[in-house]
């Protein structure tokens, strides 16, 4: 499913000092199985591939069926692990330019409540204002404030244009089981809802509701981004021997390379439809892994575009960086590179060539020129940008990420830096129940 390939990081760090995390890497896969490593009520990712249920999946199914047919537009509102999981997929498997095109089959798919851009959401709301719009609200917490104050404006503006009714039909929360208020707004406005389950974290939620319902709304296959996910869960398990299984020798390698002053890894795409799988990698490894001052910095390009801007930094710049490149076997698309009779670019001994040809030599080019330049390569290569191809990955990504972090030594499944920032805005945005930390803020000012 996927061919995870580490030769041109030999050189930089030793086949031996890889095979040598093994059994660490046995441990965080035992941590992980068992239910005894930091962070063991955030556990429900594990195994959740192979435990869906077809009933869950038919309940999706359906919603999504009623969104399709009464909205031209839904709106996926989230921010983090609530929003990026879709994105991700969706955007991996779109159609470039589907939005150029006034298309019948499903709703466009936008994004809100992932900043706080006043011009974002003015221009949103002004895009929605003729079009019969859909909302999916997403938050465990159902407090994020991104979210929260998007869904305000998003809401009346649906009832305000369809109709309480209406809106009542288009308006689905997915959020925790009990507590916060998207939870409180769901019931007491009727609308259909989700569970995000207790034991799965907002980064790790992807093939839960969080990400399947606006992925089947888009109008992918649901079931086969699944299987995808169940069949890497099933490559990467706990019986798989080390030297066969990707997501600890990925995790070990990574590992390997931060004790070798590796303390950046950028994550390389040579297909612009990958960009938000970077995206949420990011989040997925910084959020994990970022804590009590250790961690390796997630970063992300897409080439061959960034070549022309970041490409110089990496090939030249401080050697304290790794990539680990995602490389698509197949296009999903022909286009070869025409003949011209002037040649003016001079591209004519491209003719004939695939254009895919090009961008993979583009890549292998650059690999050389990278590892050459003291960049150590990881490859990893998906045989398609599709359902099952990207389910695989994603969960290749996860698994990997919680042997990763325990190795490491941290507790991969919290996140307790990001609420600095949330109380010093509350207290500046004189939140109730903020006073002692509004004055405080307002002393250092
Ligand atoms: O991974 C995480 O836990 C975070 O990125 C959250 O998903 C994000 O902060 C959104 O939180 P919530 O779903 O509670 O609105």
């Amino acid at each position: 499913m996927i061919d995870l390939n580490i030769e041109k990081t030999l050189g930089f760090i030793s086949k031996e000092k890889v095979f040598a995390y093994e059994a660490q890497a046995k441990a965080a896969q035992e941590a992980l199985e068992n239910g005894t490593g930091k962070g063991n009520d955030f556990l429900g990712w594990l195994h959740l591939p192979s435990s869906i249920s077809k009933e869950h999946l038919a309940e999706l199914k359906a919603t999504a069926q009623t969104l399709r047919e009464n909205c031209e537009v839904v709106v996926v509102a989230g921010i983090g692990g609530s929003y990026l999981g879709a994105r991700a997929v969706i955007e991996a498997l779109s159609d470039s330019f589907t939005w150029l095109r006034d298309k019948k089959t499903a709703p466009v798919i936008l994004y809100a409540g992932h900043n706080i851009g006043e011009d974002y959401l003015y221009e949103l709301t002004r895009y929605l204002a003729d079009k019969k719009f859909g909302v999916i609200n997403i938050s465990k917490s159902g407090t994020t404030t991104e979210t929260a104050l998007a869904f305000r404006l998003l809401k009346k503006q649906c009832e305000d244009q369809r109709g309480k009714d209406v809106a009542k039909q288009v308006i689905v929360a997915i959020t925790d089981a009990k507590k916060g208020a998207a939870r409180v707004t769901a019931d007491n406005e009727g609308y259909k809802s989700f569970i995000i389950p207790d034991n799965v974290g907002g980064r790790f939620s992807v093939l839960t509701p969080v990400g399947l319902l606006p992925i089947a709304v888009a109008g992918f296959d649901i079931d086969k981004l699944v299987a995808g996910a169940a069949a890497m869960e099933k490559a990467c398990g706990k019986d798989v021997p080390f030297v066969q299984n990707p997501a600890a020798i990925y995790a070990a390698t990574r590992n390997e390379l931060y004790k070798n002053g590796k303390k950046i890894e950028i994550l390389v795409n040579f297909n612009p439809k990958l960009h938000y799988v970077s995206e949420w990698w990011k989040q997925l490894y910084g959020e994990s892994e970022g804590k009590e001052h250790k961690g390796i910095f997630p970063a992300a390009v897409d080439f061959s575009t960034d070549l022309h801007s970041m490409g110089q930094w990496i090939q030249e710049g401080e050697r304290t960086i790794c990539e680990t490149v995602i490389s698509v076997e197949k296009t999903n698309h022909k286009l070869e590179v025409p003949t011209d009779e002037q040649n003016l670019d001079g591209l004519n001994f491209l003719a004939g060539k695939r254009v895919d040809e090009v961008n993979k030599m583009a890549e292998l080019g650059t690999q050389l020129a990278h590892v050459d330049g003291g960049v150590p390569n990881i490859r990893i290569v998906i045989p398609a940008l599709n359902e099952e191809s990207i389910g695989g990955l994603l969960y290749f990504f996860e698994k990997a990420c919680g042997i990763s972090g325990y190795i490491l030594g941290v507790n991969p499944f919290d996140q307790p830096g990001v609420e600095a920032y949330k109380k010093n805005m509350f207290a500046l945005l004189n939140k109730p129940g903020y006073e002692e930390e509004s004055k405080a803020i307002r002393a250092r000012l």
